[in-house]
């Protein structure tokens, strides 16, 4: 008998102890403490912004100029965070995370959306627009309208395209002048079907690297050269790999600001005219400095005494355009009748 008082008193004595201690007595006694800080945390919005280039280059200094529009208009409810440099995801990845919601927005090269929607080759023709007032018309212009119905079917929203500049050619081997001096060379390329025949064209084979393998790929002599814009090249230190820079400026490239669709659903009206807005005076300011960035950077690289610059010269333009009319013509089943249209009309027009 007296065992099995001894056993009930340890139960019992277990069953406070564990009344007392397992639960936290404090906080239903204990006022919590304010804090400030924690205000309307609820209430933020959070756009995870992710992209593969360095925070000095046009669309590095776009992204984090929209970002702090949205922050200032919406009293900080909204805020965007930026990953530069493929920190979060790189060009291989961004489209997914993108769709599966991990991220909220990227700003991907338009060539990158090639794979997936072949018709955006269009902007990746050779010599396809001449001067910047011919980009600026692709953009806003039936191109770009066109090519933008293609994304709601991924649940993604384009918001506007950005600038960038037009691509120039480096390379280790030699200088790039003539059509012939490209032979048994190997470049890095983005994905784009139209950029890899552009090469073949002139006689070069290619690889399609991420952008941010590059430096370590023209390092270890895998590829003899690539084509970039100036800013892309100085700013991922690419021209020190490269003995020749060739400006041809033959072709062009710029970026597809893409969202969510989901989550662009989710935004308040407020918010999303405040985006708009914001993003409307991100694309005038880097349609404007994107020249001016992508000048200052060649004039630092014209500084390194190891990097040999050449110019192109029109009669040279007409050489390389010779061979890329057979692109065009391999290209035109793939891009449609209506859009090649399109780009002789800009063609003509400046
Ligand atoms: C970028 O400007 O976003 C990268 C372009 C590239 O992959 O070459």
């Amino acid at each position: 008998m007296k065992t099995f008082l001894a056993i009930c008193l340890f139960i019992l004595t277990g069953i406070s102890a564990a009344l007392y201690f397992g639960f936290d007595h404090t906080s239903s006694s204990m006022q919590v403490q304010y804090d400030d800080e924690q205000e309307g945390l609820q209430d933020e919005v959070v756009i995870k912004f992710s992209h593969v280039v360095a925070e000095n280059t046009p669309k590095g200094r776009a992204a984090r100029r929209f970002a702090s529009l949205v922050r200032n208009r919406t009293n900080g409810e909204v805020q965007v965070e930026i990953y530069p440099n493929g920190t979060l995801y790189n060009d291989q990845n961004e489209y997914q995370a993108l769709k599966d919601g991990h991220i909220q927005m990227i700003a991907p090269a338009t060539s990158k959306l090639t794979d997936r929607f072949p018709r955006w080759q269009v902007l990746d023709l050779p010599y396809a627009f001449p001067t910047y007032q011919a980009v600026e018309e692709a953009y806003q212009g039936l191109i770009g309208e066109t090519l933008l119905e293609d994304l709601p079917q991924d649940q993604v929203r384009g918001l506007t395209f950005w600038y960038n500049g037009y691509k120039q050619i480096t390379s280790s081997e030699k200088p790039l002048i003539h059509p012939s001096d490209f032979e048994r060379t190997h470049f890095r390329i983005m994905p784009s079907p139209v950029i890899a025949k552009q090469f073949e064209a002139l006689g070069a084979s290619t690889s399609e690297l991420p952008f941010n393998k590059t430096y370590t790929n023209l390092e270890v002599d895998f590829i003899n050269g690539q084509e970039n814009t100036f800013s892309n090249i100085y700013s991922k230190k690419l021209y020190q790999e490269q003995d020749y820079l060739t400006i041809s400026n033959h072709g062009y490239l710029g970026y597809v600001v893409l969202m969510n669709e989901d989550f662009w659903k989710n935004l308040t009206p407020d918010h999303q005219e405040v985006i708009e807005q914001a993003l409307t005076e991100t694309t005038d300011w880097i349609r404007r400095h994107s020249i001016e960035m992508n000048d200052a950077h060649l004039r630092e690289m014209k500084r390194s005494e190891s990097l040999e610059v050449h110019y192109l010269s029109n009669q040279q333009k007409e050489h390389w355009k010779d061979r890329f009319q057979r692109v065009y013509r391999e290209t035109e089943p793939i891009i449609g009748k209506t859009l090649m249209e399109e780009v002789t009309r800009i063609q003509e027009t400046y």
